[in-house]
C-alpha cells in the first residue's frame, strides 16, 4: 500500500465565523484573493457551514479554485455550545453524534472528506473527561474511514492536552486556540505542541490584544518594515511557529494579512514581541 499524500497545509486560515449571510460572499472573495486554507464549523449558532459550502461550489464553477487546492477544516461541537440548529440527534450517544455532524458537514461543504476534524472544545474546562475520550475515539474512526485526514482540538488548556496525552491516545495534529499576548502568547500550550510537532492555529490574534496593537515597541516594527500593525501581529505569530487564522471581512485587510507572510522580523523583534505582555 502506498503511503497517503501529505496533507498540505496553508500557512494562513481563512475563518468563517460570525458572518451569517455573508458567509457565501466573503469565503468566495477569501478564495479569490488567495486564502487555501478555510476554517468553519458545524455550529449554526456562530457559523453558516451550508454558506461556505455555497462559496465552494461558486469558486469551484468560476475555476478559482478546486478542492484539490484546498485546505478544509470544520468542527465537532458539544451540545451546551449549539443553539437549537443541532446536526446531530441530542438523544444519539456522542458517537453517534459525531458521526451525524460529520456527515452533515460534509453534505454542507459538498466533499467527501474535510482536511482537518476539531473537537470545538472539551466537555469540561477542567480537565479531559471521559465524554472527550468518546468523542476523540469516535473522531479517530471518522479519520480511519477517510472523512478527515487529520484532527485536532480547540480551547483546550495545557492540562487538558497532558491529561489527554496520560490517557495514551492519538495526539491531535492541531490545538486552535485564542491566543492572548497577556499569556505569553499562549506559551504553555504553545510549547506542549511544539515539543509533540502539533501544530498550534492562533485565533483573536487582533481581537484579543487591542493593547498590542497599540503598543509603540509594534508601531516601530510596523514603520521600519513599512507595515500596519495587524501584518507586524501575524509576521509575529508566523515567527513563533502558529498557523493564524483571520476572520477580516474587508477586502483590503485579506490582502494584507496575506502580505503579512512575505515580512520578516529581526529575531530580537520576535523575541520582544512574545515578551511584551506577558
Ligand atoms: N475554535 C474556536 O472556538 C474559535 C473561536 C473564535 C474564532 N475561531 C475561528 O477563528 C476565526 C477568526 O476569528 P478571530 O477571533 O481571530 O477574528 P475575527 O473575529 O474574525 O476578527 C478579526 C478582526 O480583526 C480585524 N482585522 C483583520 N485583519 C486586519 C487588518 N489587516 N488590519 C486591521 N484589522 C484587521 C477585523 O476587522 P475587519 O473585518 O474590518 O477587517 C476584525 O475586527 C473565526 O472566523 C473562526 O473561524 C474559532
Amino acid at each position: 500500500m502506498s503511503a497517503p499524500d501529505p496533507v498540505s497545509v496553508p500557512a494562513f486560515l481563512y475563518g468563517t465565523a460570525w458572518k451569517e449571510d455573508r458567509t457565501p460572499a466573503l469565503t468566495e472573495l477569501a478564495l479569490r484573493t488567495g486564502f487555501r486554507g478555510i476554517d468553519t464549523a458545524n455550529q449554526r449558532r456562530h457559523y453558516f457551514e451550508g454558506g461556505v459550502g455555497q462559496a465552494l461550489a461558486a469558486s469551484y464553477r468560476a475555476g478559482v479554485v478546486s478542492r484539490a487546492d484546498l485546505f478544509l477544516q470544520t468542527k465537532f461541537t458539544y451540545i451546551n455550545g449549539q443553539d437549537h440548529r443541532l446536526p446531530y440527534d441530542p438523544a444519539a450517544d456522542l458517537a453517534t453524534q459525531v458521526a451525524q455532524s460529520m456527515a452533515s458537514s460534509l453534505e454542507h461543504l459538498g466533499t467527501d472528506h474535510v482536511d482537518s476534524y476539531v473537537l470545538h472544545g472539551p466537555a469540561s474546562g477542567a480537565g479531559w473527561t471521559e465524554a472527550d475520550a468518546e468523542v476523540w475515539a469516535a473522531m479517530v474512526r471518522e479519520r480511519d474511514a477517510g472523512r478527515t485526514r487529520l484532527l485536532g482540538v480547540s480551547n483546550v488548556s495545557w492540562r487538558h492536552l497532558t491529561q489527554m496525552a496520560m490517557t495514551g491516545i492519538e495526539a491531535p495534529a492541531f490545538v486552535q486556540n485564542r491566543c492572548f499576548a497577556v499569556r505569553g502568547w499562549d506559551r504553555d500550550v504553545r510549547g506542549f505542541c511544539q515539543e509533540r510537532g502539533i501544530v498550534y492555529q492562533g485565533f483573536s490574534l487582533l481581537t484579543a490584544n487591542r493593547e498590542v496593537l497599540g503598543d509603540e515597541l509594534i508601531a516601530g516594527i510596523a514603520a521600519r518594515i513599512g507595515a500596519t500593525p495587524a501584518q507586524v501581529v501575524f509576521a509575529f505569530a508566523r515567527a513563533v511557529g502558529m498557523l493564524p487564522l483571520t476572520g477580516t471581512s474587508d477586502a483590503e485587510h485579506m490582502r494584507q494579512d496575506l502580505g503579512s507572510l512575505a515580512l520578516t522580523l529581526a529575531p530580537d523583534e520576535v523575541e520582544a514581541i512574545e515578551s511584551l505582555m506577558g
